[in-house]
C-alpha cells in the first residue's frame, strides 16, 4: 500500500533521524519543509522532500492533496493509566466544593476508590473499555502510547491490568505502538496502611517475578510522594525491578520535593515525570542527565494547582523535555495530545515548536521508539496527522480545544 501526499503547506518536523531527542534549548528548532510531498510506502516513510514530487509514482493506492493544510508526525504519549474501571466525576464535584485532591485520597478516595472498582470488573469488561479509550487516542492523534497498571494493588487485579494492556496491544497491531509501564507501588492499599513494609515486600517478591516472567511490562513506576512512597521504598522497588531488567520513570515532584528525583537518577530511569514542585537544585541535576523530563500539563490544570512545571528553566539548564496527557480517571480525564501542546505554550510558556517537538520526538524518546516514531524522516513508520486547512504551524496550539485534525494516517 502506497499513500502520496502532495501539496503539503507545511511539512513538520523533519528532523535528521540521527536526532533521537532533542535537549535543552535544541528543542526550539523545529524543522519544517514547505509545500512539499510524502510518500508512505508499506507503513514506512520512503521519501519527502520539496514539491513536485521528483518520480511520481506511477500507481500510489492513495493520493491526498494537503493544500492549505500541515502534515505533522503523530504523537507519542509517554505517560497515560488508560486503563482503569469507572470514572470519578463525584470526586471532581468533592474538589470543586473545596476538598483538596490529597484529602481525598487520604479518606479513601482517588486511586483507592479506582482499586475497588477494577478489583471486581472482568478483564473483559476492562479491555473492552480501555480499547474504546485507546480508538479515542488515536483519533486524536496518538500512535505511539505509554500504559500503567496501579489500579489493581493486589497481585491478580495488577496482572489482570498488564494482562489487558497486552491485549491492547495484540488488538491494535501496527495501530498503535504500546509500551506497558508497572505501577504496583501506585497506593498502599488500606490493609496494609500499618504495614507497609509488607506491600513492598509484595511488590517485589510475588508481583515482579510473577510480572517478569510473563513478560508483562516494559518499565517500573513508583509514586514518589507523600501520600504514596518515600525516596527510600521508592529506592528499594527500583532496585528490586532492575533485578528483572526494567528501567523506571517514575512519578515524582508533584505536590513535593523530597529526593525522588535522586533516586530516579541513581537507578538509571528513562523519565522522571510531573516535577510541579522542583529545586534550583533539581533543575541541574536533569539538565546534567540524560533522563528525560515528562512534564503533564493537564493535571495541575484540572486540579487548579498553582503549581506548574517550570519547562523554561528545565531547557535552559539543559534538560531533555517530553510532554505527555497523563490520562487518568483522577487528575486528567482527558486522552487529548492537541489540548495537551495547548496547555504547554498557554501554562508552562513553551513555544509552538517546543511543545511539538516534545510532544513527538521528546515523546518517542520518552518511550524509547524514537528510531520509529516521533519525526518525518525516511525509514520511519509514516504515522503522521494531516490537519485541517490552517493559517499557520503556530494555529494549532493557539487554535486551544478545537478540533483541528483532519486525518490520522
Ligand atoms: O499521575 N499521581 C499519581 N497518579 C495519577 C493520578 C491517579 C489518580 O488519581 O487516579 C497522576 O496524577
Ligand atoms: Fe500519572
Amino acid at each position: 500500500m502506497t499513500l502520496l501526499i502532495s501539496n503539503i503547506r507545511w511539512l513538520v518536523g523533519t528532523h535528521p533521524l540521527s536526532i533521537e531527542q532533542l535537549k535543552g534549548r535544541e528543542i526550539s528548532h523545529l524543522p519544517i519543509i514547505e509545500n512539499a510531498f510524502l510518500l508512505i510506502d508499506n507503513q514506512r516513510i520512503t521519501r519527502f522532500g520539496t514539491m513536485p514530487e521528483p518520480n511520481r509514482p506511477t500507481r500510489a493506492d492513495q493520493y491526498v492533496d494537503a493544500s492549505n493544510r500541515a502534515v505533522l508526525p503523530a504523537f507519542c504519549d509517554s505517560h497515560t493509566h488508560l486503563v482503569f474501571a469507572a470514572s470519578r466525576e463525584k470526586e471532581f464535584e468533592m474538589r470543586l466544593k473545596g476538598m483538596p485532591y490529597e484529602t481525598i485520597a487520604a479518606n479513601g478516595g482517588g486511586i483507592l476508590n479506582s482499586a475497588r472498582k477494577l478489583g471486581v470488573m472482568s478483564e473483559n469488561e476492562l479491555f473492552e473499555r480501555s480499547l474504546a479509550r485507546l480508538e479515542e487516542a488515536q483519533s486524536l492523534g496518538t500512535a505511539a502510547i505509554e500504559i500503567k497498571s496501579g489500579y489493581g494493588l493486589t497481585v491478580e487485579s495488577e496482572l489482570k491490568m498488564l494482562r489487558v494492556i497486552r491485549r491492547l496491544k495484540e488488538k491494535m497491531g501496527e495501530k498503535m505502538c504500546i509500551k506497558a509501564t508497572f505501577l504496583g507501588a501506585h497506593a498502599v492499599p488500606t490493609v496494609f496502611k500499618e504495614n507497609r513494609k509488607a506491600y513492598i515486600s509484595l511488590i517485589i517478591n510475588e508481583m515482579l517475578p510473577k510480572i517478569a516472567a510473563e513478560g508483562l511490562a516494559d518499565y517500573v513506576d513508583v509514586f514518589c510522594e507523600k501520600i504514596a512512597f518515600s525516596a527510600d521504598e521508592t529506592d528499594e522497588i527500583l532496585r528490586g525491578a532492575a533485578r528483572f531488567g526494567l528501567r523506571p520513570k517514575i512519578h515524582t515532584n508533584q505536590f513535593n520535593s523530597m529526593k525522588g528525583i535522586e533516586t530516579a537518577l541513581k537507578n538509571r530511569a528513562i523519565s522522571v515525570d510531573h516535577l510541579e514542585v522542583l529545586t534550583e537544585n533539581e533543575i541541574k541535576l536533569l539538565g546534567n542527565s540524560p533522563t528525560i523530563a515528562t512534564l503533564l500539563p493537564t493535571a495541575p490544570f484540572f486540579l487548579n494547582d498553582p503549581h506548574t512545571p517550570p519547562a523554561r528553566e528545565l531547557i535552559d539548564a539543559g534538560a531533555t523535555v517530553a510532554l505527555a496527557t497523563d490520562f487518568n480517571p483522577g487528575t486528567s480525564p482527558s486522552v487529548s495530545m492537541p489540548f495537551v501542546v495547548s496547555l504547554a505554550c498557554i501554562r508552562l510558556r513553551m513555544t509552538p515548536a517546543e511543545s511539538i517537538n516534545a510532544a513527538t520526538l521528546n515523546g518517542a524518546a520518552a518511550l524509547e521508539v524514537a528510531n520509529d516514531f516521533g519525526s518525518i524522516a525516511v525509514g520511519k513508520m509514516g504515522r503522521v496527522i494531516l490537519t485541517k486547512p490552517i493559517p499557520s504551524v503556530a494555529f494549532l496550539p493557539y487554535n486551544f480545544g478545537t478540533n483541528w485534525i483532519e486525518k490520522v494516517f
